[in-house]
């Protein structure tokens, strides 16, 4: 990043970026379904409504900014993600994405397990009834306190992400008289992000053990002595928001290369290999995820495929997908504020939210999409910018966006796909108030996490 000064101007307010649509939607009133919940739709009126209730009544209810979430889209692709990989595989569902006890229950319900890496995640688990040999507990600094809440509780693994974590497990598993089951993560060298992946340079990071100097074979060797673990596999997480197979391929290969190695030395093959989440989801229309039975297909094969080479047994494989489960589920309802036309530029339109409910497009130069849904307009379609209400110029929730000409203040609009990484993400910068989450399904509308209160803040002020 450039630290040196320049000149306000067009470096902070560039146009759009190279290769970005530029030019408008035919028509803006059009919601595309690869962007919206299953159940969203434009009412006779011109209003939105998802699960049959229009944002006009929700906004009056649970106020703005808020998370609305089609209970019946994360049901059903939970439900897809399932089938896809059958009951020889498993499904953990990454609670980081988004996590509260009504998605608990409904994941249970679904059939799907959980993958949680905290202790508080984990907490929330438990208490919303999810069997803990369902739970998967991951993170690469686990505290001695959580790795022995989530072995007393008996959790079905815990992914060992570092040497001195084997050694914590084993001793927290021996005083609790339990044999705990264990995966190893391992870096393999293969970072992917979208559209196109890198093998080989991707060691440098927190995560995992890597795979290169042999110190994933070094993990296995400790694992395997320890009496108070069982080893039952080898875990690989290689990125986010990917949309293509190659680099699981690659990942997949160097995996099943250590299970051959592990086969080698110790006479053992490993029964799980986890190839962890990161499959993409559209936030605008120009991306085009798969579905999941394709990437079933395709992850099985490539497991198959590679294991018949090495003449090993095909181990039963899981996964972990939050954003393509949660993502397309939400969106987030906001009022219009105050609008500013920069001529030549583009018209910055104000919320009641930003930053602290999407720090996404601040983080990481996320694209999201932004409809007008309280009412329809025939208007010209305006380059609109959306920002939020705090004191940081980086606070835009869509960075580029065509919103029609005659928005006015009091006007709703929402942003899909905001299920992933969004509340999760939230925050309580300017002690702005973290919003609501509402479930909607069949014509109903209930609060699952409520808004945030000043007391709540002043709770925790403790003067
Ligand atoms: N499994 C492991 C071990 C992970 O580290 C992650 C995400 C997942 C599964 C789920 O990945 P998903 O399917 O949701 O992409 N805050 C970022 C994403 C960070 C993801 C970290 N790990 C974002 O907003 O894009």
């Amino acid at each position: 990043m450039s630290r040196s000064a320049h000149p306000a101007g067009p470096r902070h307010a560039d146009v759009l970026p190279e290769g970005h649509y530029s030019a408008p939607p035919a028509d803006l009133n059009t919601l595309d379904p690869k962007v919206w919940a299953q159940t969203v739709d434009r009412g006779d009126d011109g209003v939105v409504r998802v699960g049959g209730v229009d944002v006009k009544a929700l906004a009056e209810e649970f106020g703005t900014p808020a998370y609305f979430l089609d209970e019946t889209d994360f049901r059903a692709r939970a439900r897809a993600w399932r089938t896809a990989f059958g009951q020889d595989a498993d499904v953990f569902y990454a609670g980081k994405a988004f996590l509260s006890r009504a998605v608990v229950r409904w994941l249970h319900e679904e059939g799907l397990n959980l993958d949680v890496c905290s202790g508080g995640e984990l907490a929330t688990a438990l208490s919303a009834g999810m069997p803990a040999d369902r739970i998967a507990f991951h993170g690469n600094n686990k505290s001695t306190e959580e790795i022995h809440r989530a072995v007393e509780a008996g959790v079905g693994r815990i992914v060992l992400d570092s040497l001195q974590e084997i050694v914590r497990v084993a001793h927290s598993a021996q005083e609790l008289g339990k044999r705990q089951r264990v995966q190893i993560r391992v870096t393999v060298g293969v970072e992917a992000h979208t559209h196109e992946f890198i093998a080989t340079a991707h060691e440098d990071q927190k995560f995992g053990i890597p795979l290169a100097g042999g110190q994933a074979a070094e993990a296995v060797r400790r694992a395997l002595k320890l009496d108070g673990l069982e080893l039952i596999g080898i875990h690989s997480h290689i990125g986010s928001q990917i949309f293509d197979t190659s680099g699981f391929e690659v990942a997949a290969h160097r995996v099943v290369g250590l299970l051959k190695d592990i086969r080698d030395e110790h006479g053992v093959e490993l029964p799980e290999i986890d190839l962890g989440g990161g499959l993409g989801i559209a936030y605008t229309s120009a991306d085009d995820p798969r579905e999941p039975h394709e990437i079933a297909k395709a992850l099985t094969e490539i497991v198959t495929r590679e294991c018949e080479g090495a003449r090993l047994r095909t181990p039963r494989i899981s996964v972990e997908p939050g954003r393509a489960i949660v993502g397309p589920t939400a969106f987030t309802l906001y009022e219009v504020g105050t609008i500013k036309p920069l001529d030549g530029l583009r018209t910055y339109v104000s919320v009641d939210g930003g930053m602290s409910d999407n720090i996404r497009t601040a983080l990481y130069d996320a694209e999201y999409s932004v409809a007008l849904v309280s009412r329809t307009s025939d208007a010209e379609p305006m380059l609109a910018r959306v920002v939020g209400k705090h004191c940081e110029s980086g606070d835009i929730v869509v960075k580029d966006a065509f919103l029609p000409a005659d928005l006015a203040p009091g006007d709703l609009i929402a942003v899909p796909a905001t299920g992933a990484y969004c509340r999760s993400m939230a925050s309580n910068y300017n002690h702005v108030l973290r919003p609501p989450v509402v479930a909607v399904k069949d014509g109903e509308a209930r609060v699952i996490v409520r808004r945030e209160t000043e007391d709540d803040l002043l709770r925790l002020d403790v003067g």
